[in-house]
């Protein structure tokens, strides 16, 4: 894996000439903040050795360098899913990239189901914590000491420094947010009301089908993480017996994208 991962980042070195701080990941129809940064290069995910092309609608399957809020930084426009059928380490191989590349901190975005009774479609909840509930570790298997430590400590996986520069920048812009803990789960499918219930009482505020494994491989690799969920729907019981048609979905996404494109834009300004 060493070797694959030298080999697309000597590549990306050499194409782009570019040494990215931050790194972004966008989820679900959130690819709108790419619009934000000043871009020198857009790769697609095909033409980049070692990368997989992503399979799923409304995730375009580029990497793109650029500039945004006086950084230099690269953003997955789309990423790879545990239930594409992808193993563990191809789904975080390109925070791996980006670690070679030279980042310091990651900012991931996903849509997710809102657990907590008190939120709404359309809010962004900040990430305060996650639980595993993937059927696999993307550290599983020998450790590379050169990657990180064999059992990485995980007591502060989200950077308490930008969570509360993220709440004070929110209050700033008058953005509603919500503070919770992520729940990852493996999907395609979504949760049965039971399931909604369970990942309820384990103490969990969202749920969704990544960032869990990309945010694990960052810290085993000493990147500071942050992560926004943005609620796309709720998953209380009387909630779910109400119809939700794409276009609304796709009309909060496009809205909720605005304001975490604001929370994204100016924290890495901030750096
Ligand atoms: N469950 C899992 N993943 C999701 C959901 C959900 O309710 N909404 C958006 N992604």
């Amino acid at each position: 894996m060493m070797e694959q991962l030298r080999e697309t980042a000597a590549f990306l070195k050499e194409k782009t000439g570019m040494q990215p701080e931050i790194g972004i990941i966008l989820g679900s129809g959130l690819g709108g903040l790419v619009d934000e940064i000043r871009i020198s290069h857009a790769l697609a995910y095909g033409d980049i050795p070692n990368f997989l092309s992503s399979t799923v609608e409304g995730h375009a399957g580029k990497l793109i360098f650029g500039e945004l809020g006086g950084k230099q930084v690269v953003a997955m426009q789309g990423r790879f899913h545990y239930y594409e059928g992808y193993p563990m380490q191809k789904v975080s191989f390109p925070v791996r990239i980006m670690k070679l590349l030279g980042i310091h901190t990651l900012l991931l975005s996903n849509a997710a189901g809102g657990l907590n009774p008190a939120f709404e479609v359309g809010d962004l909840m900040i990430i305060r914590d996650h639980i595993n509930m993937f059927p696999e570790n993307p550290l599983r298997g020998p450790n590379v000491e050169e990657l990180g430590p064999r059992f990485p400590e995980m007591s502060e996986t989200y950077s308490r420094s930008l969570i509360g520069k993220a709440k004070r920048i929110a209050e700033e812009n008058r953005i509603r947010f919500q503070t919770g803990v992520y729940v990852g789960s493996p999907g395609p499918t979504l949760e049965t009301p039971a399931e909604y219930r369970m990942f309820r009482i384990l103490g969990a505020d969202s749920t969704g089908m990544s960032t869990v494994p990309e945010v694990i491989v960052a810290r085993h690799a000493g990147i500071r993480c942050f992560g926004i969920s943005v609620i796309t729907n709720l998953t209380d019981p009387s909630e779910m017996e109400k119809p939700t048609t794409h276009e609304e979905v796709q009309n909060v996404a496009g809205k909720a994208a605005k304001k975490m494109t604001v929370i994204f834009k100016k924290l890495i300004q901030e750096m």
